[in-house]
């Protein structure tokens, strides 16, 4: 049993994921802490909303709200978008947090006295239409790497280079929309990114062979173009305020820090939150600190994310001289695009995740999501691979085996599950084929490649199928009532098994298929290689009951209405 640290990138509070979002992150981090608990591993899985920065003050502006109500509110909306995902974090939290705030300021005056942080005066958009200055989103215009026209201050959305506001080409406040934009000075903290690149990129060497080949391709390019100080704090009303026993000017000046730099430090913090609702039983730094080797620590992110927790997060936590845990695995994904273009949240394009919602329960989108995820290259989401894929996989390759074969089994032999004869050849066969099939399964998730996962969890299913077709049980049950028993019984050991291996990607189906027998001890949680081959956890006189249909069959007319609803190929 070894101890399991995980965290997916923390949603921004300023509106509600696509599922672009969620696969590319809290999904699949789901799925792997889910299995490592399944396995029996100390896991905890930490998430929160990232809650600063000009995303939360222009969201709130457009809600007409006061910023930290529109936090609240939007946390909680999020919160319960991620419940109806069955996302089963030990903690989602607020980076808007005390704990957070307490260990943010902690961070900077330790970097301080390192000699990691200095105070500069810099030229930053001032906008005289707005009485303010214009950090990060508050400035719009064109990426002068790749002319995209609606880069914003921070980062350009579409080839994900980091900029500076006074890079865009014909800026605008995003407030007004002004373009009478000037510079001027004002004061700011820096962190001395640059002292740091050596160690840094030692830190990187020794770990990044580890790493999947995007996330160590990104820090690699990053460290390549050296690592430049850069200014972490801001002029905005929101955010964690710069602490005043160490620059009383700036305090009173009321800057705050960087949403990027505090809210990586906010998985730090939404474990305090976690231990503080608990503080006899749990203990936040024996997951943090001092652990190098105790704790396996994996984080998931899309690439766009993958600088920041490379390089940036790991400068900071380095320069702090104290021995915060660092990551061990960054596991990163590709986009998933709508018909091959942009999904946005700004732009509101593509499928929301409570939208998903309305339309199909969670199991469908987690088992789809998954077995599509972009792990190696961007992936496409179109409506048409999405109703072939529930309809091929979810309701006739494991649904209606399922209901096919409680529901003849209760026709022919009654509500326990029958006896039958010694299992025989064709058992054996299926023995040695699921269990070599559960070990390809488990190697990997254990990598964490989960498209591959997901084809063998198929793989799986199609077993029992193809097991059903050989044995027919509806024929030999003719000449056979023994034998047929005997197939139905294995068929059924087969479905717990799928209810045991499944939960993962499916839970609620999980449960589902898990509840169809009454056991009178099911702890199992998982299967191993002997219980995978002799298929005898639900022993015969168990009773059952058939579920109703797990997954319904998707039509040419729902095919036709989701099209309608969300657009299709013209996105
Ligand atoms: N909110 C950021 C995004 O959506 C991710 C923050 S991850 C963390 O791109 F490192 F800051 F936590
Ligand atoms: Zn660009």
């Amino acid at each position: 049993m070894a101890r399991h640290l995980i965290t997916s990138a923390l949603p921004y509070i300023n509106g509600i994921k696509h599922l672009g979002n969620m696969v590319g992150s809290m999904l699949p981090a789901d799925v792997y802490s889910r299995y490592l608990r399944q396995r029996g591993h100390d896991v905890l899985y930490i998430c929160a909303t990232d809650e600063h920065g000009t995303p939360a003050e222009l969201a709130a502006k457009e809600r007409g709200l006061p910023v930290d109500e529109f936090c609240a509110q939007a946390h909680d909306a999020q919160k319960a978008v991620y419940d109806g995902f069955a996302l089963a974090f030990d903690y989602f939290g607020r980076s808007s947090s005390a704990e957070n705030r307490d260990i943010t300021q902690h961070f900077a005056r330790r970097l301080n006295e390192n000699g990691f942080i200095e105070e500069r005066a810099i030229r930053q958009v001032y906008s005289p239409a707005d009485g303010r200055f214009l950090p990060d989103r508050y400035v719009e215009g064109t990426c002068p790497h790749c002319g995209y026209d609606k880069a914003r201050g921070d980062q350009c959305e579409n080839c994900t280079r980091v900029l500076d506001p006074t890079d865009l080409i014909n800026p605008r406040s995003a407030i007004s929309g002004s373009t009478d934009l000037e510079v001027r000075d004002t004061k700011h903290l820096f962190l001395l990114q640059s002292k740091l690149q050596h160690e840094v990129e030692e830190w990187v060497a020794r770990h990044e062979d580890d790493w999947p080949q995007l996330a160590s391709s990104i820090a690699r390019k990053w460290l390549n173009e050296g690592l430049h100080d850069r200014a972490i704090t801001r002029d905005l009303d929101w955010g964690v305020p710069v602490p005043a026993d160490t620059w009383p000017e700036l305090a009173a000046e009321g800057k705050v820090f960087y949403v990027w730099f505090d809210a990586p430090i906010e998985y730090i913090g939404a474990t305090k939150e976690w231990a503080d609702q608990d503080p006899e039983n749990r203990d936040w730094k024996s997951w943090w600190y001092d652990v190098d080797t105790d704790v396996r620590y994996t984080e998931f992110m899309a690439k766009d994310n993958v600088p920041f927790h490379t390089v940036m997060f790991p400068a900071t936590e380095l320069g702090v001289r104290e021995p915060w845990k660092k990551v061990d695995y960054v596991k990163a994904f590709n986009w998933l695009t709508y018909y091959g273009g942009k999904f946005s949240t700004s732009q509101k394009r593509g499928v929301f995740t409570d939208q998903a919602l309305d339309i199909l329960p969670a199991d469908y989108w987690r088992y789809f999501l998954i077995a599509n995820a972009p792990e190696s290259d961007d992936s496409s989401f179109t409506w048409e691979h999405f109703t072939a894929t529930v309809n091929k996989d979810l309701a006739d390759t494991l649904g209606n085996f399922v209901n096919r074969v409680l529901s003849f089994s209760r026709k022919r032999f009654g509500d326990d599950v029958p006896a039958g004869g010694a299992p025989g050849e064709a058992e054996a066969k299926l023995g040695e084929e699921i269990a070599k099939l559960l070990a390809e399964y488990e190697s990997h998730m254990e990598s964490l490649q989960f498209r591959k996962a997901a084809a063998a969890l198929r793989a799986l299913w199609s077993a029992g199928n193809s097991y059903l077709e050989e044995k027919a049980p509806w024929l030999e049950i003719k000449t056979d009532k023994d034998g047929a028993a005997l197939t139905l019984r294995t068929a059924m050991n087969l479905i717990h098994l799928y209810a045991v291996v499944s939960e993962p990607f499916i839970p609620a189906t999980s449960a589902a298929m898990r509840g169809a027998f009454a056991l009178t001890d099911d702890t199992a949680t998982w299967v191993t290689a002997d219980e995978a081959k002799s298929l005898a956890a639900v022993p015969a006189g168990t009773p059952f009951t058939v579920p109703p249909v797990l997954f319904a069959k998707l039509t040419e007319e729902d095919l036709a209405t989701y099209k309608e609803r969300f657009g299709g190929e013209e996105g």
